[in-house]
């Protein structure tokens, strides 16, 4: 399913030569702009081909995707997917082997459109002599924002930092100086946010707050692109995921689109051979004691049920409970990566 280079989207890209307008008249200008105007807005990432070797290794290969304004878009995959190499070249931090990125409808090295971009690291370290809130002063003048001093206590204040705005950063405890990662990638009001990792660090109600901080961006159009290995927790707040496996797209689509599949839990007593046979004909067969699951083909849905317990019955099962389930998304990435594993 791994998709292919995009085609680079159109519209107008701000860092490009302005048009010799001198042969144009007022009105053609105006409906120009009009029609400019109307455009729907440039997705927040879009990057198509991406590909990055180190040494011999090929850490990224081919991977393209888009996350659109105001949507927040899990990147998944096990470790050493690929995933903090396509952040950084997203970022600029890495120069790709190949591939294209357009951060915000602008070529991904403009300082334009990296200014409107906040990124929480998935290692870093702030300078230990500074306080927490000159080290958010420090990021606001490098954004070149200008966002007032109460702005950014407000930003401490939600990642739980208030009373800690005036320690030096040396003395935070790890989990305090992710907040404060966070807080960094907040502050300069920035219409894309990338997270790498950001709840590693925290605590149970320091996961709940950055949940509550992802939802809430995305409620005001900022869009977010969020890689987590608490699978819970992407599940919770991305309305779309791309899972990574060895440097390729192994999967991506919404969650509705990925946890599509429907899962059939059985409690059945007498299941001998044929019946086994027939249930593992339905789809993939796990057994706990009594209790068989079925995962059901994604276009299947529930369609073939009746038929699947009719036979049953047939074989001489006595069927105690049939109960339609869905997969969680941590069951699917882990049916995706084993199958990748199987090829
Ligand atoms: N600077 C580097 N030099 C050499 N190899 C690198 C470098 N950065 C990444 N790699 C390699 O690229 C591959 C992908 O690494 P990457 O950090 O992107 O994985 P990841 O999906 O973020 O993993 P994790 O979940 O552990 O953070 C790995 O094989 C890693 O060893
Ligand atoms: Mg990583």
């Amino acid at each position: 399913m791994a998709a292919g280079p995009a085609a680079r989207p159109g519209g107008p890209s701000p860092g490009t030569a302005r048009p010799d307008t001198a042969g144009l008249d007022t009105a053609g200008l105006d409906s120009a702009r009009q029609l400019l105007a109307d455009l729907p807005p440039s997705a927040a990432v879009w990057c198509s081909g991406l590909r990055k070797r180190y040494g011999r290794r090929t850490a990224v290969d081919g991977v393209s995707f888009t996350v659109g304004r105001g949507e927040v878009l899990g990147l998944l995959g096990p470790n050493g997917a690929g995933k903090t190499s396509v952040i950084k070249m997203l970022l600029g931090l890495v120069r790709p082997d190949a591939g294209e990125v357009l951060l915000l409808g602008r070529p991904g090295q403009d300082p334009q459109a990296r200014a409107r971009v906040g990124y929480l690291p998935e290692l870093f370290r702030y300078q230990p002599w500074l306080t927490a809130a000159e080290v958010l002063a420090l990021h606001v003048r490098l954004s070149g924002t200008a966002v007032p001093a109460a702005e950014q206590r407000d930003r401490l204040a939600l990642v739980g930092l208030a009373e800690r705005a005036g320690d030096r950063v040396g003395g935070f405890s790890k989990g305090m100086q992710q907040r404060l990662g966070l807080a960094v990638a907040l502050v300069a009001r920035p219409e894309l946010v990338v997270l790498d990792e950001p709840t590693s660090a925290l605590d149970p109600l320091g996961r709940a707050d950055v949940r509550d901080v992802v939802l809430s961006l995305r409620d005001s159009g900022v869009a977010v692109l969020l890689n987590s290995h608490l699978i819970g927790e992407v599940e919770r707040v991305c309305d779309r995921v791309v899972i990574l496996d060895k440097g390729r797209v192994a999967a991506s689509g919404t969650l509705a689109e990925l946890l599509g599949a429907r899962e059939l839990r059985l409690h059945l007593e007498g299941v001998g051979a044929a019946a086994e046979q027939r249930l593992a004909a339905a789809g993939r067969l796990t057994r706990s004691g009594d209790w068989f699951s079925v995962a059901l083909p994604d276009d299947d849905e529930a369609a073939g049920v009746p038929d699947l317990v009719a036979d049953l019955v047939g074989h001489g099962v006595r069927v105690h409970a049939v109960e339609p389930a869905r997969i969680s998304l941590e069951e699917r990435l882990l049916g995706i990566l084993r199958d990748g594993e199987r090829r």
